[in-house]
């Protein structure tokens, strides 16, 4: 069975192709970037607009494939920015509908975590999930994905884009916040926001914020000091989850989880527990089709021709969907 998937939450128009092996065919997709300030939704929704025919095709195309060589097709229904959302829901539909395709609806935050476990053949890990809009500590418990932590504002991302946004650097921030902080020698004290497992951002971004404005401090400084703190926040939450649901595995996924650094704070803290980490390749930890794809072979008992049904669901949380494709 073959499975076209299409991702569009937010900044990502995403077309992924993959077999019911696993085998991903192709996995197209265009970013929507500024060179300064964040994303307006508006903006976005065009961009999708714009870019949506040459993304599938390029999949096709990348696949050797036709669309009526197509069983499956997913896409993402949620969360997300919803005029984002119904780009990739109306796209996906009109290719099912035009092919008699059976259709199903994925949520986006569990995609992240299941491409995980297909590259990294974990069983049952805990997933550290750090994106833009998210930032949640998940696993498997009692026949659903459970969220042991989360971020009680805004995501690790979106922390991040807002400081980078705030020292004259367009989007998205992170990539450029990382090189930065390399060059950083001293730590400069940040407020270590942990409350039981969840985190919170918006204190330190105040913080940060002033201390920029300040002058008194180097940008590069800044920028590490940002990395170690928060990255050791997430850190911090992922290991006491592991260690209360006594899980042995540790699976990165999200935007946030390309970043060297704090891959490299998981592994040592893995290391140091006999656990087992794995972070996905970046193409497969940023927003991307290839998992939407993949989440639709896992759900595909779910699917139907019911088009009209489709619906996005922007809100949609992690706990809110049974799972029945698991162990
Ligand atoms: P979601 O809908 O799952 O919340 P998202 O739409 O925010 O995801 P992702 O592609 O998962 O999208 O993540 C994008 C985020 O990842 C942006 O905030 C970006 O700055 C951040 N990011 C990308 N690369 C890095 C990096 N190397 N270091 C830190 N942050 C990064
Ligand atoms: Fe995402």
């Amino acid at each position: 069975m073959i499975c076209l998937g299409i991702e569009s939450t937010a900044h990502t128009f995403g077309c992924g192709i993959i077999s019911s092996k696993g085998k991903i065919l192709a996995n197209a997709r265009k970013l929507f970037t500024t060179e300064q300030g964040g994303i307006n939704p508006s903006e976005a929704k065009e961009h999708h607009e714009s870019f949506k025919e040459e993304v599938v095709d390029s999949a096709l195309k990348e696949a050797k494939l036709n669309v009526s060589d197509i069983d499956l097709i997913s896409f993402s229904q949620g969360p997300g920015l919803a005029p984002s959302l119904w780009v990739g829901r109306n796209k996906a539909v009109e290719l099912a509908e035009q092919n008699d395709i059976p259709i199903v609806g994925i949520n986006h935050c569990i995609a992240h975590l299941e491409i995980g476990k297909l590259k990294s053949k974990a069983r049952d890990p805990v997933l550290l999930y750090c994106s833009g809009a998210n930032t949640q500590v998940i696993a498997f418990e009692s026949g659903k994905y459970r969220i042991f932590g989360e971020t009680l504002d805004q995501g690790i991302g979106n922390f991040i884009d807002s400081f980078a946004r705030h020292i004259g650097l367009g989007f998205p921030g992170g990539p450029k916040i990382e090189k930065l902080a390399l060059k950083g020698k001293n730590y400069v004290g940040l407020p270590y926001v942990v409350k039981g497992m969840d985190v919170s951002f918006s204190g330190i971004l105040t913080n940060l914020k002033r201390k920029y404005d300040s002058r008194s401090y180097k940008t590069e400084d800044l920028c590490y000091s940002l990395q170690e703190t928060v990255f050791a926040m997430m850190v911090e939450t992922a290991e006491r989850a592991m260690a209360h649901c006594g899980k042995k595995e540790l699976v990165l996924g999200g935007g946030v989880a390309c970043n060297k650094r704090l891959q490299e704070m998981c592994k040592i803290m893995c290391g140091e527990r006999g656990a087992k980490f794995f972070a996905p390749e970046n193409s497969l930890l940023v927003d991307n089709g290839a998992m939407i794809a993949w989440q639709g072979i896992l759900q595909r008992k779910t699917a139907s021709k019911n088009y009209s049904e489709m619906h996005v669901h922007p809100y949609e949380r992690t706990d809110d969907v049974s799972v029945d494709w698991c162990e």
